[in-house]
């Protein structure tokens, strides 16, 4: 059934939450899970419709996997070299098939993935990795024809710091013969949790979250119990929902290094933010000071916080200026936020906010719709803080990633909830 978002914003944000484990760690997690013959238990995943949907893949791979509440088992490797293909082609993190499938079955048939609609998203650094590490990789027909008769270490230069390359190189190189050396590879913490996932199955890798990962290829993982980091974007979009919405909130379960980019992003004299290294904690009134950022890999500002930083400044002080910089044509949730009365303009890859504070002019709540995941999430925090009723359609797209996020805001005070989409309304 077609479900919508319905918020009434105004209402200040008070106490504690904790994130749930990230995403974007859980997700090579599991594929890492069909690295080895022996059980691995993933702890801490989110109910979130990408992890299920990534389940779906890996049984349709042959995987066994079983969830078990929070936990999930991954039970040996894939049985086959090609999976369920419409689910390969909707998620973009499908890609991990590539350096999973490769490591064991040493063969891999999959469509060119998707994902959310946010650029063009080529596969060019994971292919050109795969092709140094001895893999003969084909593109016919919208499909990806990979094979190997034997991985062999190498050194590869990644041309940018793609997180899925690295991730499926390290994948790859775990189980390839001799050393390998990825340079400048990403640093995302979500790397670092897939390097301490392999190393605890017996992988030998350092350099991780740095430029320079070595990775020295064993005979064989074994079976562990991984737990991922803490959703770092999850944490980020609740210090952007309090900054917007006022209140005192206190965030547990992500490393305030994690978000460092984030939290500097929304300091302000109206806006304090501080850590004792476990909990982040967000005190605000409300007013929004104006940010002149790009977005960039790790430790700079992410991506994936872009739309909803873009969502908070519709309300500063000022006029913002955002740059996106990591994926052309990210600015899909712009539209739907000049829907509450926002003044953005963009050009190419830049967005210029002039927000509600400057103007004195007031949002009003809409009927927005989501485009994507992330800007998903920036429309919920624009409505936390327009006023009166707004209702947010097609939050399929914010279910990928957010488990229940109206429980999660309305625990805190917001006035949220989930309703039906009445037959009218529906699209
Ligand atoms: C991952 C995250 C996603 C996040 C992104 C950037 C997961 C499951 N997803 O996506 O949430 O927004 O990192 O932090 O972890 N590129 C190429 N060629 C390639 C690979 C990438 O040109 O072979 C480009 C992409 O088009 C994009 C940029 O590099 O412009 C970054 O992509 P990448 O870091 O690979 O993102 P994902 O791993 O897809």
């Amino acid at each position: 059934m077609e479900e919508m978002l319905v918020i009434r914003g105004g209402a200040p944000l008070r106490g504690e939450v904790t994130v749930h484990g990230a995403k974007n760690a859980v997700l090579p997690l599991l594929l890492a899970g069909t690295l080895t013959d022996e059980e691995v238990e993933i702890c801490d995943c989110p109910f979130i419709s990408d992890v299920e949907a990534m389940t779906l893949l890996m049984r349709s791979l042959g995987v066994d996997v079983a969830r078990e509440g929070r936990r999930i088992r991954v039970r040996g490797g894939a049985k086959r070299a090609s999976a369920d293909g419409a689910l390969s082609k909707t998620m973009r993190s499908s890609m991990f098939m590539l350096g999973a499938l490769l490591a064991t079955v040493r063969e891999v048939h999959m469509p060119l993935p998707g994902g959310c609609n946010i650029g063009a998203r080529p596969l060019d650094i994971h292919i050109d990795g795969l092709r140094a590490m001895g893999a003969r990789v084909e593109a016919r027909d919208d499909m990806l024809h990979c094979c190997a008769d034997e991985l062999h270490g190498a050194d590869i230069v990644m041309r940018y710091p793609s997180v899925g390359a690295t991730e499926n190189l390290m994948m790859c190189a775990s189980l390839a013969r001799g050393d390998t050396c990825l340079i400048n590879c990403a640093r995302e913490p979500e790397i670092v949790c897939l390097a301490r996932g392999l190393k605890a199955m017996g992988g030998d890798i350092s350099g991780e979250g740095t430029s320079v990962m070595r990775i020295r290829g064993v005979r064989k993982l074994r079976g562990a119990s991984l737990m991922p980091c803490g959703d770092r974007i999850v944490a980020g979009t609740l210090v952007a929902a309090t900054a917007v919405a006022g209140g005192d909130v206190a965030i547990y379960g992500v490393d305030p290094c994690d978000i460092a980019s984030v939290t500097d992003a929304f300091k302000s004299d109206h806006c304090l933010i501080d850590d004792d290294g476990v909990c982040v904690r967000v005190r605000a009134d409300g007013r929004i000071r104006p940010v002149n950022i790009s977005t960039a890999p790790f430790p700079l500002f992410p991506t994936d916080m872009q739309a909803q930083l873009m969502g908070a400044m519709c309300f500063a002080d000022g006029v913002s200026v955002i740059d996106e910089t990591v994926f052309e044509r990210r600015f899909a949730h712009a539209r739907e936020l000049v829907k509450l009365g926002a003044d953005i303009t963009l050009d190419a890859g830049r967005a210029i906010v002039r927000g509600s504070g400057l103007t004195g002019g007031r949002l009003k709540g809409a009927t927005m719709y989501a485009r994507d995941l992330r800007g998903g999430a920036g429309l919920v925090i624009a409505a936390l803080g327009a006023e009166g009723e707004s209702k947010i359609f097609d939050i399929g797209y914010i279910d990928r990633g957010y488990e229940r996020p109206e429980d999660m805001l309305s625990c805190l005070g917001a006035d949220i909830s989930r309703l039906p989409v009445a037959g009218v309304e529906a699209r």
